[in-house]
């Protein structure tokens, strides 16, 4: 299906948009208006766009119902600073409290039951259960039209970062592992990130994978082989070779029991080398799969 973005209307875009652009990390924005009014507000169109600057972007965004603004962006263009608390799995409750259209003389952090801590630069206070806090001056706030719906981007340099010490590694690093991020996807669908649902995949360095395309066509053209599979078998920086020394028991087997039909082989074939693979066993995947090839 297509859906023509002149046809729909502005809570449907937002809708569709929502839940395709997800999971999207959390701001909880602190700020304070010139009469020193402390607001703080969950925004999830947020992210990092640069490390030096240092500049993160949220968008608290006319609202589409009435078309009238946020008191955080109020806040930002009376007072140029604010601090982004990074939303964990212990807060998400609170946090959402927080995002009520309380009236602007209602402070969320006693609403939501967070704990004021002075920053060091800015005026806004941080949240203190918050592991990782960023203080911020407001570099310029760039609105992206005067319609309900209009993203109002807050264009935030980071001056300094908090990070609660439970959540580094013995690098002395911060233990993805540790943080217990949130993040908010369409609807009302949150993700927690744990242990559980975190993998990694190999950073391609500056040396340059051979491709999808340099694959053997068997290999390439492969029924078992997932394009995951074949992204890995890419990634390696020149096409293997067979090595001599690579001695394989379940290998031996199948090319054993499977002489007769040579399809029946390279499919058993494929499907160790899909197992390897999943195992992240590259090497070996490639082994098993060039010796289908030289059969
Ligand atoms: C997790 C979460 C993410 C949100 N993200 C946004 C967002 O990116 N932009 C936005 O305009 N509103 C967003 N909202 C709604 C605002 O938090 C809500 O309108 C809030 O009342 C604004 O408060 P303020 O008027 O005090 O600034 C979000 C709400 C939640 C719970």
């Amino acid at each position: 299906m297509v859906l023509d973005f002149t046809k729909i209307s502005t809570t449907e875009k937002q809708q569709w948009l929502n839940h395709a652009i997800a999971p999207r990390p959390i701001c909880f924005a602190s700020t304070i208006d010139k009469e020193g009014h402390v607001n703080l507000s969950p925004f999830s169109f947020f992210n990092l766009f640069s490390s030096q600057p240092p500049i993160v972007i949220f968008s608290p965004a006319r609202r589409v119902r009435d078309n009238t603004t946020k008191h955080t962006l109020q806040n930002v263009l009376e007072v140029p600073e604010c601090v982004i608390n990074i939303v964990d799995y212990a807060m998400v409750q609170q946090t959402s409290l927080s995002s009520c259209e309380f009236p602007k003389s209602v402070d969320e952090f006693i609403k939501a039951g967070f704990t004021k801590e002075a920053a060091t630069m800015v005026k806004p206070p941080m949240v203190k259960e918050a592991k990782i806090k960023l203080e911020c001056k407001i570099n310029e706030v760039k609105s992206l039209g005067d319609e309900g719906g209009a993203g109002q981007l807050v264009i935030a340099e980071v001056l300094c970062m908090h990070v609660d010490e439970s959540i580094l590694g013995d690098d002395g690093k911060i233990d993805q592992r540790k943080l217990h991020l949130v993040a908010r996807l369409g609807g009302d669908w949150y993700c927690k990130v744990d242990e559980t649902n975190l993998f990694k995949v190999n950073k391609p360095n500056t040396q340059l994978g051979i491709g999808v395309d340099a694959l053997p066509e068997g290999i390439r053209n492969s029924p078992i082989l997932t394009g995951n599979h074949l992204g890995l078998l890419g990634n390696v920086h020149d096409v293997p070779v067979i090595n001599p020394a690579f001695s394989d028991d379940r290998l031996k087997n199948i090319i054993q029991y499977y002489s007769i039909s040579p399809t029946e082989m390279e499919k058993e074939l494929h499907v160790y080398a899909a197992e390897l693979l999943n195992a992240g066993k590259v090497s070996e995947a490639w082994q098993i799969l060039l010796s289908g090839e030289n059969i």
